[in-house]
């Protein structure tokens, strides 16, 4: 409980488990977001890490006006705070083409973008804007490695973007290149992994240009690619990451160029001395993310601490110093994935100069919140 980092001067009237927020750490990150990107105009912070209206409300007070999402909970949310310019980075399918459509007139001032990576999916979004008084603006989701979602950006994809632009209803709006798979812990490795989907990326860029294709934006990347997309110069780059905001434990220790601190730490405590050597805290999986297996948090001031056991509500932890921690005693840990991590508390404390200065509501962890 004294890392100088985070400071709390009641801790007596914390409730645990609880998530704490530190504004300084907070607002430092997104200062430093904007530092790197080299602007905010070319920032487009995803809001799934936090799913905060409060944290919209900073960002935007910054400067930061474009919003990225992946759920319709997470961009009514961002609309609901105030955001003007909402892109969903996530296929829309089934009844959610509906609450798009719903989303769109519900929220009039603000711009909704979508992702479409399949001929059949952009007919369905077509379809589904039927009754739009104005077209929504559809990047291409393109596959630069990860396996996970996108189209190739070759043939396809030009033919793709043909089709968004000939749809009723769809305005061709840019590029979308998520490259996640990229882990390297050097910064110029990372460059080096990154180069071959960029170059595909402008590659597809110039080919749809000279189609006569307008292509405003390429919407790049997350946190660890972030300082490699931010050096990129093309008009209309937006760095889309979404961890940095809050940052944590598995990327501090991944990356450790990133200028970032974790601003988001779970407050818990003793709950149990079941045997010599051994403490029971109040942090089971449904306080902090199951994601990824293996160390879930990073216990401060208590050195040489081991994991053990975890279920709902109980984490075991060994540790030399365990037998001095009375039942009560409080404890802060670093997640190492926040953006699960936060979708799990309904609210956060917010902590300024050691006090309570606020809490936040984890607004968007509700799969639905009005359409
Ligand atoms: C499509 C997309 N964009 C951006 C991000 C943000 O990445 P990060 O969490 O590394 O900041 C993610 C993270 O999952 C993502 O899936």
């Amino acid at each position: 409980m004294n890392d100088p980092r985070y400071p709390i001067r009641n801790p007596d009237e914390l409730l645990s488990p609880s998530l704490l927020i530190f504004l300084d750490i907070v607002r430092s990150n997104l200062d430093a977001m904007i530092a790197m990107a080299g602007g905010a105009d070319r920032l487009r912070p995803h809001v799934k890490t936090h799913k905060m209206p409060a944290l919209v409300h900073l960002a935007e007070s910054l400067g930061i006006h474009k919003h990225k999402c992946a759920t319709i909970a997470e961009a009514e949310m961002v609309a609901s705070s105030g955001g003007t310019d909402v892109l969903i980075g996530y296929p829309i399918v089934g009844p959610n083409l509906a609450r798009f459509a719903r989303l769109i007139e519900a929220y009039p001032s603000t711009t909704f973008r979508a992702t479409v990576d399949h001929p059949e999916s952009a007919r369905a979004l077509s379809a589904a804007l039927g009754h739009a008084d104005r077209p929504t603006s559809v990047l291409l989701d393109l596959e630069i490695g990860m396996g996970r979602t996108g189209i190739a950006p070759g043939d396809e994809a030009a033919a793709l973007y043909q089709l968004v632009a000939d749809l009723p209803n769809l305005d061709p709006d840019g590029l979308h290149a998520y490259d996640g798979q990229i882990r390297d812990k050097d910064l110029v490795d990372r460059r080096q992994s990154a180069a071959p989907g960029l170059e595909a990326v402008h590659a597809l860029r110039d080919r749809l240009l000279a189609m006569g294709l307008p292509v405003p934006r390429l919407v790049l990347g997350g946190t660890p690619t972030f300082p490699v997309h931010a050096e990129v110069r093309t008009p209309g780059v937006e760095c889309s990451p979404g961890t940095c905001v809050l940052h944590d434990a598995g990327y501090a220790e991944k990356f450790p160029d990133l200028p970032f601190t974790p601003a988001a730490v779970l407050f818990t405590r003793v709950v149990s001395q079941p045997r010599p050597g051994r403490i029971c805290l109040d942090l089971g999986h449904k306080a902090v993310a199951a994601d990824p297996a293996g160390a879930r948090l990073t216990l401060l001031g208590l050195p040489g601490a081991t994991l053990g056991g975890q279920s709902e509500e109980h984490l075991v932890v060994e540790a030399p110093g365990a037998d001095g921690l009375m039942p009560g005693t409080p404890l802060l840990a670093i997640p190492t994935h926040i953006c699960p991590t936060c979708a799990l508390h309904s609210w956060a404390y917010v902590m300024d100069g050691g006090e309570v200065v606020d809490r936040w509501e984890v607004k968007a962890r509700a799969r639905v919140i009005g359409v």
